[in-house]
């Protein structure tokens, strides 16, 4: 019977801890029309540096100073945000990333109304200085 409880106690454990952890994020269904999607704003110093100044101003808080998923307001989150410096990350397309942007998905919000299409280009060359 003890050994039974304690099997018990230890799923429980286990169950809990389990629930505790963020998920690890499932991936994306990017819809065809938006995954071969073209920018709107050709790389240059100008656009990522837009960029850059929205990216620090609306989505450090969460996806961190550097990229990489650490932000302060990340910890209360369910889902974790990826690590934009990684080859994962950085393989996707750049409509793939706009995608993201503008439409979100849970923890991920929607800026569709709140970022013009073009500054959401401009972010998506900013992200590409990020890669190691
Ligand atoms: C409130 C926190 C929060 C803010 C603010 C936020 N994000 Fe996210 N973002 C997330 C989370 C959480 C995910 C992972 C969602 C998932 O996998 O379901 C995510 C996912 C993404 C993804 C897909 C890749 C990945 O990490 O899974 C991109 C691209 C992205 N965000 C870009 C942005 C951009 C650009 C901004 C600012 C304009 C921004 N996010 C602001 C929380 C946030």
């Amino acid at each position: 019977m003890k050994a039974i409880k304690t099997i018990f106690s230890i799923a429980m454990l286990a169950i809990f801890v389990a629930s505790m952890a963020p998920a690890q994020s499932k991936s994306w269904d990017i819809p065809a029309n938006y995954k071969d999607m073209k920018s709107a704003a050709k790389t240059s110093p100008a656009s990522i540096q837009a960029g850059e100044a929205i990216y620090k101003k609306t989505c450090a808080a969460c996806h961190g100073k550097t990229g990489v998923g650490n932000g302060p307001k990340a910890k209360s989150l369910d889902t974790k945000p990826s690590d934009f410096t990684s080859a994962g990350f950085q393989s996707e397309t750049d409509g793939a990333i706009f995608y993201q942007t503008k439409v979100g998905r849970e923890d991920m919000p929607k800026y569709d109304k709140k970022i013009e299409d073009t500054d959401i280009w401009n972010i998506v060359n900013y992200l590409r200085t990020l890669k190691k």
